[in-house]
């Protein structure tokens, strides 16, 4: 059974032109328990749209959403779980925290699930110690954090909840190296200690290509594309004419095998390029 699975997932924005293509349309995603799946596409392309449906946020105008099998909104109970089971966190949640503390703002969505105090507190010191965030920064201001501390304090806050999936859009955007490599790594760190589906979108090639296990293209509010890093970055000319790009050492592998390099045409990340360049090295192969 797929963790989360949308089938024919269609929505149109209230309020918009009759002429108002839908935002998102059929939209098919099967995410397996433990996967981490990533979301591509351009600006506008319907990726946020598609993930908020995914924790009840937003009701489907066509087609339905399941998690662990259940469909969504079969009833109150149903859609209260699905808040639950899916923890959703923001593209940009620092607008988002509004408590006086960053303790009280981790803390909000575990309250909000009607937990005992005790339990709330071990869960906000275990979630804040998760994203690397230090006793100390608990009883300061959100607004006091820098830009990569107020967003693991949101991630924190919805780890908290010890959702079964983790939905994180765009969790590294607008981030220095240094902010993006820290959420990178609580990200793998999750996976492999929880072992927990995670969702994630992202701009980001070189994190797409380091993190997905499946990876779905959203072009004009439908999915284009889907599958494996190799079957996804394989197609870069498609890519490109949907305004997105591969990993630049996937590209720099492409103009090598285009000069006549016996270079393998699957490199994605920085480690599978110096594997590669250490092999051609090995077998004495000389660079143009
Ligand atoms: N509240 C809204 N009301 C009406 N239309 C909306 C609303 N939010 C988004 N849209 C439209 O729905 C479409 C999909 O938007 P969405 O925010 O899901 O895209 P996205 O892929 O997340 O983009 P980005 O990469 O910029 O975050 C766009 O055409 C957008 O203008
Ligand atoms: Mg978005």
């Amino acid at each position: 059974m797929n963790a989360i699975e949308t089938q024919s997932l269609t929505y149109q924005y209230p309020n918009t032109g009759k002429g108002t293509p839908a935002a998102i349309e059929g939209i098919n995603l099967a995410a397996q328990p433990g996967q981490l799946l990533c979301i591509i596409g351009h600006t506008g392309s319907g990726k946020s749209t598609l993930v908020q449906h995914l924790n009840a946020l937003l009701k489907p105008t066509g087609g339905a959403v399941f998690v662990d099998g259940k469909n969504i909104w079969q009833n109150k109970a149903s859609i209260r779980q699905a808040r639950f089971w899916v923890g959703l966190c923001f593209q940009y949640p620092e607008y988002q925290m509004f408590e006086e503390t960053v303790e009280k703002d981790i803390a909000f969505g575990p309250k909000n699930m009607g937990l005992p105090g005790d339990e709330i507190r071990a869960r906000v010191l275990r979630a804040a110690e998760y994203v690397g965030l230090p006793e100390s920064c608990l009883p300061k201001s959100p607004f006091d954090l820098s830009g990569g501390e107020k967003r693991r304090a949101a991630i924190a806050g919805v780890m908290a909840m010890e959702p079964r999936a983790l939905v994180l859009d765009e969790p590294t955007a607008g981030l220095d190296p240094a902010g993006k490599e820290q959420i990178q790594q609580l990200i793998l760190r999750y996976r492999r200690e929880t072992g927990r589906t995670v969702l994630l979108i992202s701009h980001n090639m070189e994190e797409v290509a380091r993190l997905a296990d499946q990876i779905l293209v959203m072009h004009q509010g439908r999915a284009a594309l889907c599958g494996t890093a190799a079957e996804v970055f394989g197609r870069a000319a498609q890519l490109r004419e949907m305004g997105l790009s591969v990993p630049v050492v996937t590209d720099i592998f492409e103009r090598l095998r285009a000069a006549g390099l016996p270079v393998s045409a699957e490199i994605f990340t920085e480690e599978q390029a110096a594997a590669e360049l250490a092999r051609l090295k090995r077998e004495g192969v000389r660079l143009p």
